[in-house]
């Protein structure tokens, strides 16, 4: 089972022809509404996948129709917390390329409390997954509990803060960033990955796919992307961090679950939106990848 202690943002998205750059101001062709924050999007990634996932996060009195949603896409919400704090927003500007620029305000999702996170994981059982992002408070605190519980901590390192990394390199079994967060933690860390003791280290490469450094190989593993019509990068990465815990969850080689990982996120960048568009197992199954 996985635990997901992780941000639940209403995600409001403007679809722009290119990002505005400091000081311009661009008129924006769409607009949608969804739910997101990435906590949000790998629950529902990892149900989608096939896993129990039980969600550890807070929500204020406008987000009881996230909740709901979240109960439909299959995810545990019984530890969503309604407090008295707003429901985390994000604005995400996307461009015609498929990029995306965001800016999260957090809300709920920074009012998290030790006895929300404590009642959650006293639940857990020995070899469940306890997965985090930078975007709730209560980190540490749920990854030193959660190895005095003999769980496996999976961390996705964005957005990234090189302090919030090292706080939780020791208490880290597998950990999840991209290219640019990579290099951000190597200067942080001046240290090279296959020394930072962490024994799964997996960089997402967008089109190029992803590397594994393990400490069971000699050299890391590439794994090529899978083709796609890009329309939408935002929850891509989401998306694969979902999938690939919900495989290992089950049981699956770390290569097998990247690949269900690399499938899934390939499909997730042809949809607009995050969350409530995430691809499912059997979509994956029966899609053409060529
Ligand atoms: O990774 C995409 C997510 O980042 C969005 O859903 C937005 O809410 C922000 O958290």
């Amino acid at each position: 089972m996985i635990w997901n202690l992780g941000s639940i943002n209403i995600d409001h998205f403007y679809k722009v022809a290119s990002l505005p750059s400091a000081g311009e101001t661009v008129s924006a062709n769409g607009y949608t509404q969804g739910i997101g924050g990435k906590g949000a999007n790998m629950s529902v990634a990892a149900a989608r996948g096939g896993a129990r996932v039980a969600h550890i996060g807070a929500i204020g009195k406008d987000g009881a129709w996230v909740r709901n949603r979240l109960l439909e896409y299959g995810v545990d919400v019984a530890h969503i917390a309604v407090i008295d704090v707003p429901t985390g927003q994000a604005v995400v500007c996307v461009e015609t390329s498929g990029e995306n620029s965001i800016v999260v305000l957090p809300g709920a999702n920074h009012a998290l409390t030790g006895d929300m996170i404590g009642g959650a994981l006293s639940n857990a059982q020995t070899g469940d997954f306890l997965l985090m992002q930078n975007e709730t408070n209560g980190q540490v605190r749920a990854a030193e509990l959660a190895k005095t519980l003999g769980l496996r901590v999976a961390y996705a390192a964005a957005p990234f803060e090189a302090g919030a990394v090292q706080d939780l390199l020791t208490y880290t079994d597998l950990l999840v960033l991209n290219e640019v967060e990579a290099e951000q933690l190597l200067r942080a860390t001046g240290t090279e990955f296959s020394q930072l003791q962490i024994p799964d280290i997996v960089v997402t490469l967008g089109a190029s796919g992803c590397r594994w450094y393990s400490d069971r190989n000699d050299k890391p593993v590439e794994l090529a992307a899978y083709p796609a019509d890009v329309i939408d990068t935002t929850g891509a990465g989401d998306t694969f961090t979902g999938f690939l815990l919900a495989a290992l969850d089950r049981g699956e080689e770390m290569r097998a679950a990247l690949d269900l990982a690399l499938r899934a996120a390939a499909l997730m960048v042809e949809r607009q939106g995050t969350a409530d568009v995430i691809p499912d197992l059997k979509e994956i199954q029966n899609h053409n990848f060529g």
